[in-house]
């Protein structure tokens, strides 16, 4: 299916005739020439997934042609035809890079294997690129937590993962919606199939749709080749749509579109593309409350929500914590190369004690502050913790609704050495950034700076080598998104 455009180059007009009728039977698109000179035109003005050609043509030979791929980190795959006395001259297309090679006289059921075997490998160099280029997973293997809501939790992925069904997971920020997700596609039938992760607050609104369901060559500014979307990408896999709330009214319509005709185009084509994808959907806000603001197509939400997962509060399963905390701890002083603190008495309390609006990403962050601030000590104290005093809990943080925080009521948890108005700044930013699950236009409002303030203080950071020391990986996701964003 990756296949779609051939370029068949064939002087033989008989042998050309009938490969070509061969391809365009099998749907693919096909464009012919005589001559490496006319081949070398249409490479250089059409992108091709694959080259059939002969190893002997009028005007120059296969090495030739595959010489002008070399460099090039996109290229079609060369399938070349060679006759008895040309085996030779095939062998040195191979090792000069060619797919595979034919010898005259081949059946249509051998050239047929050799476009499966393209196309499989096509798919897979796709999905390694892309995968490649996405930030690395290093979510825990494990969903972390004995509580009867865990353990009802995990119960309920067991009875759903096997079943092809699209499952909508709910859930405040940083309570581990995506490592449940992740545990659906790992113990699905789909998991040695691709997983394909998007998203949907993170990329510009520009570039959604085309991420989502690729584009052809030219389709705009800057597509100077034809690139696969992520459903394609996710083929006979899952995808996941992460924060799929924050998706436009316009690309839902598409995106629903997708989900009842398991079809979908290019952005700029009109091929119609079959795809066999499971969807799995996230989401921190509360969909209906969106339905009933018009942001959020109640239609989607019923194509999305066929398995409701709800995945609860850390405060409403604080038997967790302990657990959580010493995997976390555990985890931090294992990145930072120092042994393994144990918690002072009081921590516990402390723990236990406080609301965490930001959940178990909050939690995490706290402990690896904690291992950082402690300096190597053998026992970690309440003070590492800097929890502050517990604060009222807000459902929705990013609301208008929200009370400010008076900043002198977190001046008494500062230690005896004041931070810098620098350090301060950062910290405010990242707790915003945190607060809005990374939307930083809702973190530029929260803290009433403009969007692009924060755009650039964000790449101000990532130059200063401030990611080293962010080692969280959410806050690494904010501040990777504003660079690429800006560039
Ligand atoms: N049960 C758990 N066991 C171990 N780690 C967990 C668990 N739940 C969450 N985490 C960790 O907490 C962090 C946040 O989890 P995750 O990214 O899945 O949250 P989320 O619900 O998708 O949040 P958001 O809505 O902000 O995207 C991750 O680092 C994850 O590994
Ligand atoms: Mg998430």
């Amino acid at each position: 299916m990756p296949i779609e455009k051939v370029l068949l180059v064939e002087d033989d007009v008989t042998l050309q005739r009938s490969l070509e009728s061969q391809l365009r039977q099998s749907r693919y698109d096909v464009v012919v020439a005589c001559t490496l000179a006319a081949a070398q035109a249409h490479i250089a003005a059409d992108t091709f997934d694959v080259v059939i050609s002969d190893v002997q043509l009028p005007d120059g030979n296969g090495t030739q042609f595959l010489q002008m791929f070399q460099g090039r980190a996109i290229r079609p795959l060369v399938i070349i035809i060679s006759g008895h006395g040309s085996v030779e001259a095939a062998m040195d297309c191979m090792k000069q890079g060619a797919f595979d090679y034919l010898i005259k006289p081949f059946t249509p059921e051998q050239l047929e294997v050799s476009l499966r075997r393209a196309d499989d490998y096509s798919q897979l160099v796709k999905v390694n690129r892309f995968l490649s280029q996405s930030e690395p997973d290093d979510l825990p293997s494990e969903l972390i937590g004995g509580s009867a809501a865990m353990q009802e939790l995990r119960a309920l992925i067991r009875r759903v993962a096997p079943t092809d069904a699209t499952v909508l997971i709910q859930g405040e920020s940083g309570t581990g919606k995506e490592l449940v997700a992740r545990e659906l596609f790992r113990t699905s039938s789909r998991s040695g199939a691709p997983y394909i992760r998007v998203n949907c607050a993170a990329i510009p609104e520009n570039l959604i749709e085309s991420e989502f369901f690729g584009h052809e060559r030219g389709a705009f500014t800057g597509a100077l080749t034809r690139r696969e979307g992520r459903f394609v990408l996710a083929n006979t896999g899952t995808i996941l749509l992460d924060e799929v709330s924050e998706v436009s009214m316009g690309l839902q319509a598409k995106l629903l579109r997708v989900l009842q005709e398991k079809e979908l185009e290019r952005v700029g084509g009109n091929k119609t593309i079959s795809i066999d994808v499971r969807v799995i959907a996230t989401t921190n806000r509360h969909l209906e409350e969106s339905i009933a603001r018009k942001e959020f197509r109640e239609d989607l939400y019923f194509r999305l929500n066929v398995v409701p997962i709800h995945v609860p509060a850390l405060r409403d399963r604080v038997e967790d914590i302990p657990a959580l905390a010493t995997a976390f701890l555990e985890r931090s002083a294992r990145r930072l190369g120092v042994p393994t603190p144990t918690l002072g008495p009081e921590c516990r309390e402390a723990l236990l004690s406080h609301s965490w609006p930001g959940n178990v990403r909050e939690l995490e962050n706290v402990l690896q502050r904690a291992v950082i601030f402690g300096g190597g000590a053998e026992t970690l104290s309440a003070e590492h913790l800097r929890l502050g005093r517990p604060r009222p809990l807000s459902r929705d943080m990013t609301s208008s609704s929200v009370q400010h925080e008076s900043a002198a009521s977190f001046l008494p948890a500062l230690g005896p050495v004041l931070p810098t108005l620098e350090q301060v700044e950062k910290d405010l930013i990242f707790a915003a950034l945190k607060r809005c699950s990374n939307n930083r236009t809702h973190a530029a409002k929260m803290i009433g700076i403009s969007l692009r303030t924060l755009r650039n203080k964000l790449s101000e950071y990532r130059h200063a080598g401030y990611r080293e020391a962010m080692l969280t990986r959410d806050l690494e996701d904010a501040v990777g998104d504003a660079s690429s964003e800006a560039a």
